[in-house]
């Protein structure tokens, strides 16, 4: 079977556009930020962004261009073997476990869009929306109903394989969320709250540069925000043709990812001070801060509210698009299921070991696991390990493993000082980094 590829190069950067704008940028960006000490949080998240992420996406666009295959195939149709394909797995194994809760996450947002739309949102009395969370995420029928709603869409999406459904998120959706929240930004820039809040989000407390808890998020949200370490940007790239240049798409890439999480804060933190709200709320954060601003503006508060919910729900879609496509193109190949199958196993899988999450926010699953609920356990076993060890995989494997020509000549910078400023950021600066915040995440984690 001929394998699919994009149409065009634009194509190809609005998909990868698409995964990597998500709820990183919106609900975990701002969370963490919030619980890291804002500026300090961002100047470490930016450098990690661009010494780690930016060259560590460069790295995987050339693995799965030059491997036209699955995250697993593409390491072994270039070069890998033994020790190497262990980045592969590493892949799915993530972009399954996070794709578990994300489906959570995602289904907290649709049932926002959905109260919205009955009136029970705007009802709720100002100072209210805590209580109005909690009680919803500590249910048992609620969470778990619209986890498996928005699950059952990205199923459904994936199983029919609607390209076109897609492109249209991509091309229409995402530029309005962007335009959406540019608006709400400026409305937040007008309340009480806000010169404190830019205070909190870009004057640094010097302080914050010690703790060595705050590298260790900032590195963990630069992959999990970039789509990096498991696979996906890997699968992407393989529907791409041989001759484009991919050194211009990771650019592109970076830049629009880091602009969605910054003007979300510059959203979210003016609201979080205007109303008191305590800036560490942990992953409700978005959840209880938001809607009090919206139900503050009113009958267009609805509207408001209505189109940033369903607007942020697309931009989910598309990223658990992604994040399912990883599974799927292992499964197809491993076990040559066709799509359907694949889709629809990996699909019911990956839901249901999501169920958990959903049941530790204060409902039945009350079992912690070194101190974090099943939820934040997840997503730290991923954003903490097994992101990190992928990518670092990744960037050793096309650092050492490659011929430097070919590493080159994949990116299209060539022997440019660019190119062997990349080789030696993906050779050592990238994986010695990595190493070493792993350690620290051991050490903090375990001893
Ligand atoms: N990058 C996405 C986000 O920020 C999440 C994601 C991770 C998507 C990994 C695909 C793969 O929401
Ligand atoms: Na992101």
């Amino acid at each position: 079977m001929e394998r699919e590829q994009w149409a065009s190069k634009l194509g190809f950067i609005l998909a990868a556009v698409g995964s990597a704008v998500g709820l990183g940028n919106i609900w975990r960006f701002s969370y963490l930020a919030g619980d890291s000490g804002g500026a300090a949080f961002l100047i470490i998240y930016v450098a990690c962004i661009l010494l780690i992420g930016l060259p560590v996406l460069m790295a995987e666009f050339s693995v799965g261009r030059k491997g036209q295959s699955d995250a697993i195939q593409s390491y072994h149709n270039s070069g890998a073997g033994g020790f190497w394909s262990l980045g592969g797995f590493l892949g799915v194994l993530s972009a399954f476990l996070i794709l578990s809760f994300y489906g959570v996450i995602a289904g907290w947002i649709v049932y926002f869009l959905y109260s919205y739309l009955t009136g029970a949102a705007q009802s709720v009395e100002e100072g209210g929306v805590g209580d109005f969370f909690g009680g919803f995420i500590s249910g048992t029928a609620g969470p778990i109903f619209w986890q498996f709603l928005f699950m059952a869409i990205v199923i459904a999406i994936v199983f029919f394989g609607i390209k076109k459904g897609i492109e249209i998120a991509n091309k229409i959706f995402m530029p309005l969320l962007a335009l959406i929240l540019v608006l709400l930004a400026i409305y937040s820039l007008t309340l009480d709250g806000a010169g404190e809040a830019m205070n909190f989000l870009f004057a640094p407390d010097w302080s914050a540069f010690g703790n060595f808890d705050v590298y260790a998020a900032a590195v963990g949200q630069a992959f999990f925000t970039l789509s990096l370490g498991m696979g996906a940007m890997i699968t992407y790239a393989s529907y791409l043709g041989k001759e484009e240049k991919l050194s211009s798409a990771a650019g592109t890439i970076v830049t629009f990812d880091t602009l969605f999480a910054i003007i979300a804060g510059i959203v979210i933190f003016p609201i979080v001070f205007t109303f008191g709200i305590d800036p560490s709320a942990g992953p409700g954060l978005i959840f209880v801060s938001l809607p009090e601003v919206f139900n503050l503006m009113g009958g267009a508060g609805t509207f408001v509210a209505i189109l940033f919910f369903f607007l942020v729900a697309v931009a989910a879609l598309t990223s658990a698009i992604s994040l399912l496509e990883v599974n799927v193109a292992f499964l197809m190949r491993k076990l040559k299921w066709n799509r359907k199958t694949a889709t629809l196993v990996a699909g019911i899988v990956v839901t249901l070991f999501g169920v958990p999450s959903a049941l530790s926010q204060g409902g039945p699953v009350t079992f912690t696991i070194f101190d974090n609920s099943f939820l934040d356990a997840i997503d730290l076993l991923t954003a903490e390990y097994t992101l990190l060890l992928g990518g670092m995989i990744t960037s050793l494997f096309v650092g050492w493993r490659w011929k430097k020509i070919d590493a080159l000549r994949e990116t299209g910078f060539g022997e440019s000082i660019f190119g062997i400023l990349w080789l030696w950021f993906v050779r050592v600066i990238a994986p010695a980094w990595i190493l070493i915040l792993l350690i620290i995440n051991f050490y903090n984690d375990f001893l």
